[in-house]
């Protein structure tokens, strides 16, 4: 089928290219012109393992067409996929803008063409719940267009498996009150309906599905969190606290890493724009502020960790190794990265921060600029010697787990801090090493 996707961000180029990957033939659409000029030039504007790939075989084959223009966008297709961002505003609201300005160019094409063919709106950016019935009562009024046809298709996407998990996913969910919607989203899912479960719900119940996913993922992450200075206290292991509960089935073991906290354009948005759609509807959210308060805390938990174990006299003259800054591995986003800003807690007090990024160096080079002392090793991989006093590790790249063990004994200080509990603290403490992790 053809299909219209305004927005190329994270979710609508792999949104696209997926949908050609299975079959159906794609206009992309973007107000930036330079993602616009970048993605005709056979590139594109984010790092995301495989979609490059995919992007060229099906710009190749035709099944992509990109344009800026959004005349051409709508008149390309009857099916319009809705996913520009949604980012927050300072007291946590979404920006509905970017949705609202598409939303509008789209009545005012079929004001002008009185075209009576049947229109989609899918909406796939993450919205508050109830936003698509307001699209529905406020701009696409039912009796005037009878003909279109609104509904809510979340992603559950994550940055660095984008396409796999595009590909692979465990639930399709389309929120719509209209059949002819819920019908049209089958057929474009048809491909996937062995490997992936449709559930239909009306677009509200959707919506929720969304922030409810992620904010729940986020809960999992603050509560083991919460549990990890509680671990440190007591004397446990909060990996292996972990593991015993995640044996429970009706616990799991993912998203129970404790560390340094969430980051990403995801879990701090949609966790603040849950908190805000609860005080806006004037019901108390305990949980989801919680949630954000401890995650907020936790990165201060672990600089503190450092002030006890260095006097800040001993910092000024230390100069300090810091291992990763995308906000999680395979990735170049660091929107929230946790690691970006425990740089620009330390770095003040320290002498110098060398840092190694693998993936978002770019964006980390860009995102601290402003501080003199951080540079950055261009080595591929971290090296690490007698220039530096102590480390931080702050992404949970799985290549950190190859460094051998005896080379942070070149460490002047032998003294590391594993902000994401990922270095074996036996194999490290054999080798001499003292071991800071969180909950260890
Ligand atoms: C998340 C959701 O997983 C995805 O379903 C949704 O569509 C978008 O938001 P993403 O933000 O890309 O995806 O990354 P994710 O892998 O979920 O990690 C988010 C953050 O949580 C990272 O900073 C990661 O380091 C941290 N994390 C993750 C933990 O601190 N502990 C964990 O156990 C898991």
């Amino acid at each position: 089928m053809r299909i219209t996707i305004f927005g190329t961000g994270y979710v609508g180029l792999v949104t696209g290219v997926c949908l050609a990957e299975i079959g159906h033939s794609i206009h992309l659409h973007d107000i930036d012109q330079a993602k616009i000029k970048l993605l005709k030039s056979k590139k594109i504007p984010i790092y995301e393992p495989g979609l490059l790939k995919l992007f060229k075989k099906h710009l190749k084959a035709k099944n992509v067409q990109i344009d800026s223009d959004p005349y051409k966008a709508l008149q390309a297709s009857s099916i319009y996929f809705i996913c520009v961002g949604t980012p927050q505003l300072s007291n946590g609201k979404p920006n509905l803008k970017y949705l609202l300005d598409v939303s509008n160019n789209i009545k005012d094409y079929i004001d002008q063409n009185r075209s009576n063919r049947k229109t989609f709106i899918v909406l796939k950016s993450t919205i508050p719940p109830g936003t698509t019935k307001e699209l529905q009562t406020k701009i696409f009024k039912e009796d005037t267009y009878k003909n279109i046809h609104l509904g809510s298709n979340p992603e559950f996407l994550r940055e660095g498996n984008a396409v796999y998990d595009f590909m692979n996913s465990e639930r399709i969910v389309i929120g719509s009150d209209s059949a002819e919607f819920i019908r049209t989203l089958q057929r474009i899912y048809s491909p996937f309906t062995k490997k992936s479960k449709i559930h239909v719900t009306d677009p509200q119940s959707s919506e929720l599905i969304k922030y409810g996913s992620n904010a729940f993922l986020a809960t999992k992450i603050s509560f083991i969190n919460e549990i990890s200075k509680l671990s440190d206290k007591v004397g446990g292991n909060i990996d292996l606290v972990a593991q015993g509960m995640g044996m429970d089935a009706r616990i799991g073991s993912e998203f129970l890493n404790a560390g340094l906290g969430y980051g990403g354009s995801c879990f701090p948005k949609d966790t603040q724009a849950l908190a805000y759609t609860f005080s806006k509807n004037k019901i108390p959210s305990k949980i989801i502020q919680s949630v954000i308060d401890i995650n907020n805390e936790q990165k201060i938990y672990f600089f503190n960790k450092i002030l006890d174990r260095f006097s800040k006299k001993e910092l000024k003259s230390k100069s300090l190794l810091f291992l990763g800054t995308a906000f999680k591995p395979h990735t170049d986003d660091i929107r929230e990265s946790v690691g970006i800003s425990l740089i620009n807690m330390i770095s003040p007090i320290v002498k110098r921060v060398t840092i190694f990024e693998p993936i978002a160096k770019e964006n980390s080079i860009n995102a601290l600029s402003k501080l003199n002392n951080v540079r950055f090793q261009k080595t591929r991989t971290p090296s690490i010697n007698k220039n530096y006093d102590f480390m931080i590790l702050a992404t949970e790249y799985p290549m950190f787990l190859k460094i051998p063990y005896q080379n942070f004994k070149k460490l002047k200080d032998k003294v590391v801090f594993d902000g994401r509990n990922i270095l074996n603290k036996d194999k490290l403490k054999k080798n001499g090493i003292e071991y800071i992790g969180i909950g260890k």
